[in-house]
């Protein structure tokens, strides 16, 4: 449903819709796959999920970002919800985006917000930092504050997105990171990424398989996809592939049992939890992603 999907891009990417959401709180069903809107609440969901055997990467919600001071202040919350997670001893790491951290204001500001969020990690825990993958038009930026941190850090990783035509390369390149491996979550031009499920799975695949026999660092696979986790389980058999060199991912709210379940036959989970109050743009991208999700919406509203 191409047109539905557009829709909810569309609404992801609109700045009164986010901040007229991000004032009342998350609602229509959000409040499902959003962990909570404060650090509180985030630690206890997170105390759950690894009594389960699930880790959790937090990703401290926020879109548009356009003035240094709410890059800082999302700077700061990141900082604290890793000091937070530290000392409430809980196993999970955060994941960022680098626009939440200044990459559209200015380049060197966000490499040294990133900077500092990996000196706190070291410092707390020596716990990983998964930069996320964004925009297409990001991905310079993006790359390049991962290569110059890269040299200084061991603690950061980031994700490759299998519908951009050179994600092979992208991910060839950092063979020797910590990569989440997706399909990919935005709208981009026919010129730079696959457009029908067909091509992004096959290509997706491609990936995971190559990187799997060759990386020399840890792959997360994130996916809700009963096949494409089936297809690896029994490759990672076939190919005696350490289940310690790599894990699954899901977002928080989605096949929960499906996760338990991968969890409980011994596979390392990780489950991706956003919390936080500006959860308008993540919910219309997981809406694009897959229509079905209004039924969270429709049920919110029902249940009133
Ligand atoms: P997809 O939507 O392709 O669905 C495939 C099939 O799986 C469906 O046909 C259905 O059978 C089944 N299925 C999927 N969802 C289901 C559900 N909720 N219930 C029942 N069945 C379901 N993207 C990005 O661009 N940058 C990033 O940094 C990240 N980070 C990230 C982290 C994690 C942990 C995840 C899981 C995903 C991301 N993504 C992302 C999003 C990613 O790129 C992608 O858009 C979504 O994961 C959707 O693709 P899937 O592979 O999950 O299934």
């Amino acid at each position: 449903m191409p047109v539905v999907k557009d829709i909810f891009i569309a609404l992801s990417n609109n700045k009164f819709m986010n901040e007229s959401a991000k004032r009342m709180g998350p609602a229509l069903g959000a409040n499902k796959v959003v962990a909570g809107v404060d650090i509180d609440s985030t630690i206890e969901t997170v105390e759950k999920l690894n009594m389960k055997g699930i880790s959790c990467t937090l990703d401290n919600l926020g879109e548009f970002v356009t003035s240094r001071q709410e890059a800082l202040e999302a700077q700061q919350n990141i900082v604290e919800i890793m000091r937070r997670n530290y000392n409430a001893n809980i196993d999970a790491h955060v994941s960022i985006k680098l626009t939440q951290l200044g990459l559209n204001i200015d380049r060197e500001f966000a490499y040294q917000n990133t900077r500092e969020i990996l000196l706190k990690a070291h410092e707390y825990g020596n716990t990983f930092v998964n930069i996320d993958a964004e925009k297409f038009e990001d991905l310079v930026g993006i790359t390049e504050i991962i290569d110059r941190l890269k040299g200084e850090f061991k603690n950061v990783g980031t994700v490759i997105q299998a519908y951009l035509y050179d994600s092979m390369n992208i991910m060839e390149k950092y063979s020797d990171v910590r990569l989440r491996l997706v399909k990919g979550a935005y709208k981009e031009a026919s010129h730079i990424a696959y457009q029908t499920k067909e091509e992004i799975d096959q290509n997706y695949i491609k990936l995971i398989e190559r990187r799997l026999l060759t990386a020399k660092a840890f792959t997360s696979i994130a996916t809700h996809d009963h096949n494409i986790i089936n297809h690896v389980k029994q490759f990672v058999k076939d190919n005696n592939i350490d289940r310690n060199s790599f894990e699954f991912q899901m977002l928080f709210g989605f096949r929960t049992d499906y996760a338990y379940q991968i969890a409980s036959e011994g596979y390392n989970f990780c489950m991706y939890v956003p919390f936080g109050q500006d959860w308008f743009g993540y919910f219309m991208r997981r809406l694009a992603e897959r229509p079905q999700n209004i039924n969270l919406m429709l049920l919110d509203i029902f249940n009133k």
